[in-house]
């Protein structure tokens, strides 16, 4: 039986400019062919879930507009449960602007979050027997605080091993921290929240807080993970980046899979981190994602 993952999100379209180098504030790049790509972070964990193998539901509100039916439709082609997937009436739905640079592959992202924000507390409560169901809840901040504080409130109440990915960062309560099984940060967030930039520290921090465990994405570099298990690091395997959106993503919905498949968290982490080094080598958030036979061989 696949691990069932509710993933609690942004649905995003990507509007995407490959540049030449990323531009300064006031200055003007060229760019290469305009790509439109499904994004979202809250769906692009549900598309990198459901590849990796999960059973994914996916909470979130979108546009009755062109954007948000294109949605609607690549995610159901994923074999994503869409039942609370909702339309907000009389928005547009959610948008990225995105710069790819040519040579390094970092980017720029702008946000405007429009139907992200109609998800509310009355609509999160909604998918309660979805919850109830799950192996593992997601979620991460491009939504409401009043929908993180009832995911928080549903996990607590269900029991359910809830993984938070704090991007954008934004404050969040000490009661919403202590409600994490496990909190995924980068390098920035890690120190944002912590306010420390030693990771060691930072870990320490997180854990200070209640969650139990922790993992710092470092790109390139791999990641760091500790947890009741023991802590440890990962080395990412060496690729050469083609578009990097989306990568930590992709690490956050394989990581929710492996967990609710039993993994340790060292093994989780493994895996996830194979998985967003497959990622970077191709164009596209959810595009890119990889399927499951590309990262375990076991298909
Ligand atoms: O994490 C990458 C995502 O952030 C993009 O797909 C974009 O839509 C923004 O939400």
């Amino acid at each position: 039986m696949p691990s069932r993952i509710l993933v609690v999100g942004s649905s995003n379209t990507d509007l995407v400019i490959y540049c030449d180098r990323l531009p300064r504030p006031g200055e003007t790049v060229l760019g290469g062919e305009f790509q439109t790509f499904g994004g979202g972070k809250g769906a692009n964990q549900a598309v990198a879930a459901a590849r990796a193998g999960g059973n994914v539901t996916f909470v979130a509100a979108r546009g009755a507009d062109d954007f948000g039916k294109a949605a609607r439709d690549r995610l159901a082609a994923e074999g994503i449960d869409l039942d609370y997937f909702q339309i907000a009436p009389g928005v547009p739905s959610g948008v990225a602007l995105i710069l790819v640079d040519g040579k390094t592959r970092d980017n720029l992202i702008a946000v405007a979050k429009s139907a992200n924000d109609a998800l509310d507390f009355t609509m999160v409560s909604a998918a309660r027997p979805a919850f109830a169901r799950a192996d593992v809840v997601i979620a991460q901040l491009e939504i409401r605080d009043e929908v993180i504080e009832a995911v928080a409130g549903l996990c607590g109440e269900l029991g359910k091993r809830w993984i938070l990915n704090p991007a954008p960062t934004r404050p969040l309560s000490q009661p919403v921290l202590a409600a994490v099984h496990t909190i995924v940060v980068n390098e920035h967030e890690a120190k944002d929240y912590s306010g420390v930039a030693d990771f060691d520290q930072a870990v320490r921090w997180f854990l200070g807080q209640g969650c139990k465990q922790v993992v710092v994405t470092l790109g390139s570099e791999g990641v760091i993970y500790a947890g009741a298990e023991g802590k440890g690091r990962i080395a990412a395997p060496r690729v050469q980046p083609v578009d990097t959106t989306g990568a930590g993503d992709c690490f956050v919905g394989w990581l929710g899979v492996g967990i609710a498949d039993g993994l340790s968290l060292a093994e989780a982490a493994e895996q996830a981190t194979r998985a967003a080094s497959l990622k970077v080598t191709r164009a596209g958030a959810q595009a890119g994602m990889p399927y499951r036979a590309e990262v375990t061989g076991d298909g």
